[in-house]
Parts: C-alpha cells; structure tokens; sequence
C-alpha cells in the first residue's frame, strides 16, 4: 500500500496546523499520485477559466472560442517560438505578450502591422475587447430617431477628412480615446470589430507621451486606417479635454454633439511604489502610463468628470465611460459625480451603469455615465429585452433619489425611522445592512431580485440624502416597482 510521507522542510515558513514548530510541512506523495494530482489540477483549473470564461461580454468571440495558442503556432512563426509544446505562453514575458496580442491582432482582427515597444503596457486583446463590446452595446442602443436627428460638430467631421456624418449609407459614430498608450488598442479594436449595427466607428485618440504618439501613428499608417483613426496630443497632462477642445468651442453650435462617447483606461496608480515595480525598471507599463499623481484611476477620472461639468460637456457626448483597475474605485468616483451634479441649475444628472469586465483569471470594472435619460432607458430595455443572461450577469445600474432632511432629523434617525420601516413595510427582507458604510443589500432568495442601496449625505443651505439603487441581480421589473414605491413613500415623508 502507499503512503503519503510527512517532511519537514526547513524554510522559516509560517506554522502550519497544530504541529508544534515553526517549520512547514509538505506531503511527499508517489510519482502516481502527483501526477494524478497534478492532472487534477489542472482540469479543475481549466473548469474555473471556462466559467471565468461565460463572464465574458456574449458577443466577445474568444467566450466559447479561445484562442488555441498550437494552431496559432502553426501560422505564425514568430509567435511559435514561445509556445511550449502543451500549447501554453508564459505570461510574465513581455515579448510572449507582445506577440500574441498582434497574432490575435491579425488573426481576428486584420491588424497586419502592430509593434510597440516592450516596456510598454501589451494589451491583452480578449479582455480589451470585452470593454470595447459594451461600448458598441451603448451604442446600439441609442435610439435611431435620436441619432439620426444629432448633429455631429462640422471640424470633427472634417477632422476626418469628410463633409457628412454618413459613410456608403451607414452612420459614423466618433469616439474620444482618452489616453490611447502606444498601442491605441481600443481604437483600433472600436474600428475593426464587426457590430450588430453596421456603423462606421472613428476614433479620436489622446495622449500626453510622444513616444506613444509616435509609436501608434505608425500603426495607424501601415494599416492604412488614417481615415478611421486620428491622435491629438495632450500637452497638460492634468488636463483630459481642457485644451482639447478650444478649436471647437470658438465656432460651435452648442447642441452639437463632439463625439458619441468616450472610452478610457486610465493611469492606476497614485505613487510608483503602488505598483509594488521597481522605479528603475517597469516591465509591464511605463511611469506616465500606470501612475497619475493626482489620485491614480479615481483622480483621473474625477478630473474628467469636473472638466466636462466646467465646460459644460455634458450634452456634447453621449456616453462617458471608463474601465477601473479596482473595485473599490467605483464608490468613490459615483459619489463624486453624483455629488458634482446635485442641485445643478439645469436640473442636469447623470445616470450611472456598473459593469465588469472577466478574461481568465483577471477582472476589471467598467463605469458608464449619461445626461441622456432616453440613452439610459434605452441601455435598461437592452438587458431586459436579452433572453440570454450573459450579459446581464455583468451589469448592475443605479436610480438615484434626492430627499431634503428636516433640521429636526440627523442621518442616523432618517436611516433607523424613515427608511429601514418603509423597506421592511413593502415586505422585502434585508440580507445585510451596514450603517457605518452606508449601505444596505437586499438579496434574491427573499425578494426575487438583489439590490443594494448606498447613501451620501450633502450638507449645502439644506442638508439631502442621496439614495443610489443599485439593481444587482433577479427580476428588474419587481425591482422598479419597489424603487418607485420606496420613492413615493419617502418623499411624501
Ligand atoms: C493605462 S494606459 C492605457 C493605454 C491604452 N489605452 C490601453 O488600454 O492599453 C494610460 C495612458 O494614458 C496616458 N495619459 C496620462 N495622462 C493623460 C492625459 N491627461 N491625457 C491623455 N492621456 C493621458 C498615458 O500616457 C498612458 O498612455
């Protein structure tokens, strides 16, 4: 019979179960047994990145299809020489990186040039692609008679060498790729993926560094994709559309729209020590494109959202969106925007969708935000209207509710009096409520739908709570029905 041997390994490791010392214990198993281990492993590993995989945007072509790095090899040949037999690539290489993102590049993409240098960030193209799919979902969505009726600026037209918004009948759609690095990965995946619609996608990039700017107009030039894609550079870089936009103010209409929305990847990182990389040598992005000292990813996207509010952009784009590097940059970032839009003159507000964005072991989070309420709308009809959940898994979106708070009445009291017996009287159960976060979630099992409701309180002449509903999961019909019931209840309060 075999039997597992228990060794002791002298490395200073923490303690391991109840043995009593300091010293880690391994199981030494048979040669059979690690590789029937082994073997195990493996296919558990492959059953979770298949699952990660159905996270994937529906129409993201390598959900059900991954790539298949062998037959890749086959084709290309400097691609094969980082392949191992099994059909793997070693992700911590950057040139093993490099090369498969412009196979996939070519291969699905007909990018038959792409090079960039190698200290750069390598965009992988599957999880690129998921951000890029949602952004085409925003725009399927908006109604024909509205984008029709747009009128799109005359120099943004022009800036792409045409007199109409239209291209052999069908409708160009102008995006601001704010930040597009050396690659220009998302302007180049927005232009050359196909979309359920047809429309023609064009692509203003910005960037601050040259290099980048040189590197990814020489991508654009040998792809002959000068008509689809233009770069403007950004010579303050703490400004997102400030200077940017000056040429177009001076002769605008105010109501014309200068691109349909913006797509953005931000600098993560506050402080290069964030980054847990050596200052010296960054291997994986460079200085300007992981770091902005003003607040990271939640500082840059603050100062777009106050750049559009001080230059009044919010009627002039359809779509703001952003992906974020960590979830917890999504509260603060809302907060701001929804803070930044309370009591506007204009009754102006934004109405706010959360997403995320899965490849394999990876996850990043998407922001999306409009001033358009039909725009809005008509992104909710899309996901209720979509008999696959796919898509809906991913998405959460949020009502926003503002209630004036009595003097007679602190936060705590409104939460304890007014707002836990109104939920708790329409019969919904509450899974977890957490007062010192400001937060309460509802979950489906109880409810048929989950739900979380966070809140800020705004102390200008008059203190208000603001309410964000956030819709997680389950049947969005109960949901608004209990959302307009609350609203009514509170504000009749
Ligand atoms: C994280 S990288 C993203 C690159 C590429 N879009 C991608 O998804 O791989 C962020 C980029 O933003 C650029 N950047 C930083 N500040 C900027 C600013 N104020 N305006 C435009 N681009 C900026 C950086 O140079 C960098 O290339």
């Amino acid at each position: 019979m075999k039997r597992n041997r228990i060794t002791m390994e002298a490395d200073g490791g923490e303690e391991s179960g109840t043995l009593p010392c300091s010293k880690r214990v391994k199981i030494q198993q048979s040669p059979e047994e690690s590789k029937k281990k082994e073997k195990e492993n493996e296919e558990k590993e492959e059953k979770e990145k298949e699952k990660k995989n159905q996270e994937m945007h529906i129409r993201n072509p390598y959900r059900n299809n991954p790539p298949n790095y062998l037959e890749l090899a086959k084709k290309y040949e400097n691609f094969s020489k980082y392949v191992t037999e099994k059909g793997q690539i070693d992700y911590n290489d950057a040139m093993s990186n490099l090369q498969l993102t412009k196979v996939l590049l070519e291969e699905d993409f007909k990018i038959k040039y792409f090079d960039m240098p190698l200290d750069n960030l390598i965009p992988p193209v599957p999880q690129r692609l998921n951000y890029v799919l949602f952004v085409q979902d925003l725009m399927d969505c908006i109604p024909d008679y509205m984008l029709n009726n747009l009128s799109i600026h005359p120099s943004v037209i022009k800036f792409f060498g045409s007199e109409t918004t239209k291209q052999n009948n069908t409708t160009n759609i102008y995006g601001l790729d704010i930040g597009c690095g050396a690659s220009g990965i998302l302007s180049l995946l927005l232009v050359q993926s196909n979309n359920p619609k047809q429309y023609n996608y064009k692509c203003i990039g910005t960037e601050v560094d040259l290099q980048s700017i040189e590197c990814v107009n020489t991508i654009i030039n040998q792809n002959q994709l000068q008509n689809k894609i233009k770069i403007l550079q950004q010579t303050n870089s703490s400004h997102i559309f400030n200077s940017l936009f000056n040429d177009y103010n001076t002769n605008a209409n105010k109501n014309d729209i200068i691109v349909h929305f913006t797509i953005c990847n931000p600098p993560f990182f506050d402080d290069i020590n964030e980054t847990g990389l050596n200052p010296h040598r960054i291997s994986s992005g460079t200085n300007h494109e992981l770091v902005f000292s003003s607040g990271g990813e939640i500082g840059f996207i603050q100062l777009m959202c106050k750049e559009c509010h001080t230059l009044k952009l919010e009627k002039n784009i359809l779509w703001f969106t952003t992906m974020l590097g960590k979830k917890s940059s999504i509260q603060p970032i809302q907060h701001f925007l929804l803070q930044l839009y309370h009591n506007h003159p204009l009754q102006l507000k934004p109405f706010i969708i959360q997403t995320t964005f899965s490849q394999g072991k990876q996850t990043r989070w998407g922001l999306a935000w409009t001033f358009y309420r039909k725009c809005y709308d008509s992104y909710l009809q899309l996901l209720n209207n979509n008999d696959d959940n796919g898509n809906k898994n991913n998405v959460s979106f949020t009502h926003q509710l503002s209630i004036p708070l009595s003097s007679s009445i602190n936060e705590q009291q409104w939460i304890n009096y007014i707002l836990l017996p109104a939920i708790q009287q329409y019969g919904i159960r509450i899974s977890s409520s957490d007062l010192v976060n400001k937060q309460i979630l509802f979950h489906q099992d109880f409810n048929l739908f989950s739900c979380n409701i966070s809140w800020i309180v705004f102390s200008d002449q008059q203190q208000h709570i603001l309410l964000t509903f956030k819709f997680l999961d389950g049947d969005y019909v109960l949901f608004s029905a209990f959302h307009k019931w609350l609203q009514s209840q509170l504000i009749s309060n």
